[in-house]
C-alpha cells in the first residue's frame, strides 16, 4: 500500500501521525472511519490559492457529496470556501456545521418544489438549474417569496465533452440526465426564456463532465467549450453573463492504475488559459469557480478494519473477512473500484499470500479488494484500507441492518471522535 504522508512506520507498526491504529480500533471500536484533517486543509487552502485570479473573484466549492458531516462543515466554514449541494438535507447539514447558506451552491436533476422552498427559505446563495422546466419552477417559488425577489441561478449545460471515466460517474454524453446540451436546437429558446423570468437573476452557466477524470486535456477541452457556448449565448441573444463554474472531478489515486494530477500544480496554469480566453471573448466575467469533492477529500480518508475468519475455498482463494464490508465502502460492488490496504501490525512483513478481502454482508458481490498480496493474515489483526474519505461514508448503508461505522478526525496533537457508530436503536429509529 501506497503509505500517506501522516502514515509512517514506528518500530513494526504503521501509525497515523504517531497515532496508534490498535489503540485507535480499542476506542472507537472497527470498522472505524479516520480521516486526517491536516491533509484535509491543507489541500483545500492549495486550492483556494491556486485558483485566484487577478481578474475576476474565484471560489472553491466542495462537492459535499463527497463526504459531509457536522464536523467537514464547521471546517468548510472555518476555511472560506462555498459548498455544492445536491439536496435539501446536504443544505440542511452543511447549515448544521456553521456553512453559510449564502454560500451554497444548489445543484440536481430533478430538485423537488419542497427543496426548493427550502433552499429559498434558509437563503442559498446560488441555484445551479438543471433544465428548462425547473426554471420556470425556480421562477414561480422565487416570485411567492417576494414580487421583486431574484433568485441567483446559473444554468447546467452539457457541452458533450468526452471524459474517459466509469459510465456511471461521466455526466457529459449526449444521453446524460444532467443539464441541456449546448447542441440541443432548443438551447438558445431555453436560455431566453430564463433571461426573460422576472424572478431569476441569470447570471451565467456551468458544467461538470464527469468524476475520477486523469486527462487534464477533458477538463481544458469542457471549459474551452463553456466559455465559447458562453461567448455565442452573448452574441445571439445579448445575454450579461459574469460567471462560469467548471465543476469537479478530478482523478484521485486509488492503486497503481490510476495517474492523477497535482490539482494544485495545475490550477494557476487553468486560471491562466481562462483568463485568456474569457478575454477573448469578450465575456463580462465577474466570478469563476469549481467544485473538487473526491480530490478534495479521498486521500485524507482511510478505513480500519478487524480481520476475523480466513477460509480457503476449494479453487483456491483465500479470503480474508472484515468486519465491515459494503456497507462502508459500496465503490468496489457497484464501479469495480480498486483500493490498497496493509495489516498495521504486520507492515514491516513479506507479503506471502494472496487475499480476497471480502466484508460480512449476505452478497457475493461484498468484496473491498480482490488479489491482494498481504502477509500470513491472522484473526484480530488490523487492516487499514486507504483512499476512502470520498464516497464511502456518504454512501453507506444499513444493509443486513449493520450500524454504519463510527469516524474520527486526526491531527498530530489528538484523535477526535466527531462521527458515532449507529447504535441498533439507530437502525429501527424511525420505524413505527
Ligand atoms: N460537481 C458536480 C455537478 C458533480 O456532479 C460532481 C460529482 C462533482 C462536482 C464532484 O465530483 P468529484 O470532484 O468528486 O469527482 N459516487 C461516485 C462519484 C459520483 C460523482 C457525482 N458527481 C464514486 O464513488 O465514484
Amino acid at each position: 500500500m501506497r503509505l500517506e504522508n501522516y502514515q509512517m512506520i514506528q518500530g513494526d507498526v504503521l501509525t497515523h501521525r504517531g497515532h496508534s491504529y490498535e489503540e485507535m480500533a480499542q476506542t472507537y471500536q472497527t470498522p472505524l472511519y479516520i480521516f486526517d484533517e491536516t491533509s484535509f486543509i491543507d489541500r483545500v487552502e492549495g486550492y483556494r490559492e491556486g485558483l485566484k485570479s487577478t481578474k475576476f473573484e474565484s471560489e472553491v466549492l466542495y462537492a459535499s457529496k463527497a463526504l459531509l458531516t457536522k464536523e467537514i462543515a464547521r471546517l468548510i466554514a472555518k476555511l472560506d470556501i462555498g459548498q455544492d449541494v445536491v439536496s435539501a438535507g446536504e443544505i440542511y447539514a452543511g447549515m448544521a456545521g456553521g456553512v453559510d447558506a449564502g454560500r451554497m451552491y444548489f445543484h440536481g436533476n430533478n430538485k423537488t418544489n419542497d427543496e426548493l422552498v427550502y433552499a429559498l427559505q434558509q437563503g442559498v446563495g446560488t441555484i445551479v438549474v438543471d433544465n428548462h422546466q425547473e426554471a420556470g419552477r425556480i421562477n414561480e417559488i422565487a416570485g411567492s417569496v417576494a414580487s421583486d425577489f431574484k433568485q441567483k441561478v446559473l444554468l447546467r449545460v452539457n457541452p458533450g465533452v468526452e471524459a474517459h471515466t466509469h459510465e456511471y460517474i461521466v455526466t457529459a454524453t449526449n444521453d446524460s440526465k444532467f443539464g441541456e446540451n449546448i447542441h440541443d436546437p432548443e438551447i438558445n429558446n431555453y436560455i431566453e426564456s430564463m433571461m426573460a423570468m422576472e424572478n431569476l437573476n441569470f447570471v451565467g452557466f456551468h458544467s461538470h463532465i464527469g468524476s475520477q477524470i486523469f486527462d487534464q486535456e477533458s477538463f481544458l477541452k469542457a471549459s474551452h467549450a463553456l466559455i465559447d457556448f458562453a461567448k455565442t449565448v452573448k452574441e445571439d441573444l445579448g445575454m450579461k453573463i459574469t460567471e462560469l463554474n467548471f465543476g469537479g472531478g478530478f482523478g484521485v489515486y486509488y492503486t497503481e492504475a490510476d495517474t492523477p494530477f497535482d490539482v494544485v500544480e495545475y490550477l494557476p496554469k487553468f486560471v491562466k488559459e481562462i483568463e485568456v480566453s474569457i478575454e477573448e471573448a469578450g465575456l463580462p466575467i465577474e466570478k469563476i469557480s469549481i467544485e473538487p469533492g473526491r480530490s478534495l477529500v479521498n486521500a485524507s480518508g482511510s478505513t480500519l478494519y478487524r480481520v476475523g475468519d480466513l477460509k480457503g475455498t476449494l479453487s483456491g482463494k483465500e479470503y480474508a473477512f472484515v468486519d465491515g464490508g459494503m456497507t462502508d465502502n459500496i465503490r468496489p460492488a457497484l464501479y469495480q473500484a480498486e483500493y490498497e490496504g496493509a495489516i498495521v501490525n504486520k507492515i514491516t512483513e513479506e507479503s506471502t499470500t494472496t487475499y480476497t478481502i471480502a466484508g460480512k454482508a449476505c452478497e457475493s458481490g461484498d468484496k473491498i479488494i480482490e488479489g491482494i498480496e498481504l502477509p500470513q493474515a491472522e484473526t484480530g489483526d488490523l487492516l487499514l484500507v486507504n483512499g476512502t474519505g470520498a464516497y464511502n461514508f456518504s454512501m453507506a448503508s444499513n444493509y443486513n441492518y449493520i450500524p454504519r461505522p463510527a469516524m474520527v478526525h486526526v491531527t498530530d496533537d489528538a484523535v477526535k471522535l466527531t462521527v458515532k457508530r449507529d447504535t441498533f436503536e439507530d437502525l429501527v429509529n424511525n420505524q413505527l
